[in-house]
């Protein structure tokens, strides 16, 4: 089959591999009809180089059509249409029970000290081959596909693997009050997507921040106050806080991550990280502060005192400095992780009708064949033709 292989820096292409098999008698095959590329792709795209190899098969964001299952298997058949979420969970453990899914016990990567296993994504989650390609092997049948009507487009329900569910935990840690303010950090996909539905459910005031053109119009087109962060290099604390009762916003979503623009020392660790040979590159990102902070640092100085940061962009670093005093000080709280997608589901999927409050269709920037991945994934990295979301078909 064709997948989409990570070879090194800023190189992906789309090889010939092996298809995948059934394994365990509780597999499913899926044909991949649809996959996103996520701003977790583009962290691997770059930064996160040293924990990949070459010929790994990225994606994490797929849907299609089950093509074969094993004997095991009784809650999908072939011919069903599915979404797979991003975190590989068994359903059925003590963590997957409480619906915190991305801690899977039965998929824990315990010899890197890692969460749940996730398809696609570098050696501290598992190294399982990824859905950026014509076919995907699926653990755990019984309880991981989301089965999803036949119908409506795939454009309606892709983003269930991934967006949606990441976005409405963002929303959800972040603990807006009923008619409250949120303030948005980075628009791209997870952002943009946390800001429609945090309005959705009824808070009064989403500000959001981002510094590419199209993506602030996308999410004004939506209700957002959108700011510039070109605009306002030096007095968007301010700003905000003008804009919130001088007080700042009652919740604040970091959907931006360990890339963050505007951290210029950080930004050297991490060239400096990924010019290192892998294992020393890996070792310096494991146990120094590489990541970008810039989003938070500015989540920390203007989250109101006694509200609440939801971090749901990625960081990576082990040493990151924190300004804990301010932290202690205005009493925040923090809440982040990886989404629990499963969790969410039930929530959304109510969601998903012709209606389409979301605006789930029409979400795709740019929809292209599998074999165009190298393009768009670096079309989607310098942010060009508008790209915020990009869809494959293989
Ligand atoms: N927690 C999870 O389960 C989960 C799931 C999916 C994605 N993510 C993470 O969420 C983040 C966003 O994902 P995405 O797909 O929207 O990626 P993206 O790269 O398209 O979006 C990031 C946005 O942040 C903006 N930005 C950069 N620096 C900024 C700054 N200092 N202030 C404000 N905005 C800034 C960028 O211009 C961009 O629009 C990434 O870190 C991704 O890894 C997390
Ligand atoms: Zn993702
Ligand atoms: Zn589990």
């Amino acid at each position: 089959m064709k997948a989409v292989t990570w070879h090194g820096k800023r190189d992906v292409r789309v090889d010939t591999v092996p298809d995948p098999k059934i394994e365990y008698p509780t597999d499913a095959i899926v044909r991949i009809t649809t996959t996103g590329i996520c701003g977790s792709d583009l962290h691997l795209y770059e930064v996160l180089g040293p924990f990949l190899e070459e010929g790994d098969i990225l994606g994490h964001e797929p849907m299609g059509i089950v093509e074969e299952v094993g004997r095991g298997v009784t809650a999908v058949r072939p011919g069903q249409r599915v979404v797979i979420p991003f975190n590989i969970s068994c359903g059925t453990c003590f963590m997957c029970e409480q619906g915190l899914q991305s801690q899977c016990e039965t998929t824990q990567v315990r010899d890197q000290g890692m969460g749940a296993a996730l398809f696609g994504y570098t050696k501290l989650y598992g190294q399982v081959p990824g859905g950026q390609a014509e076919y995907l092997r699926v653990p755990f049948g019984n309880t991981l596909p989301i089965t999803v009507p036949d119908g409506p487009p795939d454009e309606r329900f892709v983003y269930l693997s991934d967006v949606l569910p990441t976005a409405w935990q963002a929303v959800e840690y972040a603990g807006i009050p009923p008619e409250g303010s949120v303030v948005v950090l980075g628009l791209g996909a997870i952002g943009d997507m946390s800001a429609r539905i945090a309005r959705h459910r009824g808070a009064g005031q989403v500000i959001g921040v981002d510094l590419v053109p199209e993506r602030l119009a996308r999410a004004r087109l939506h209700g957002v106050e959108a700011l510039d962060l070109r605009e306002h290099e030096n007095d968007l604390a301010e700003v905000i806080r003008g804009m919130t009762s001088g007080r700042g916003p009652d919740a604040v979503i970091d959907a931006v991550g360990m890339e963050a623009h505007g951290s210029p020392g950080a930004k050297i660790a991490q060239q400096v990280a990924g010019a290192l040979p892998d294992p020393l590159a890996a070792t310096l990102m494991q146990r120094a502060g590489v990541d970008r902070l810039n989003a938070l640092y500015l989540a920390i100085d203007i989250v109101r005192r006694g509200g609440t940061i939801s971090v749901i962009g990625v960081y990576g670093g082990m040493t990151d400095p924190l300004p804990m005093l301010t932290i202690f000080d205005k009493q925040i709280q923090l809440r982040m992780g990886q989404a629990n997608v499963k969790r969410w589901v039930d929530d959304i999927l109510p969601l998903l009708t012709d209606a389409d409050p979301l605006g789930a269709e029409g979400f795709a920037t740019h929809t292209l064949p599998l074999s165009k991945a190298p393009e768009a994934y670096e079309m989607f990295q310098k942010k060009t033709d508008g790209a915020v979301k990009i869809l494959l078909k293989p």
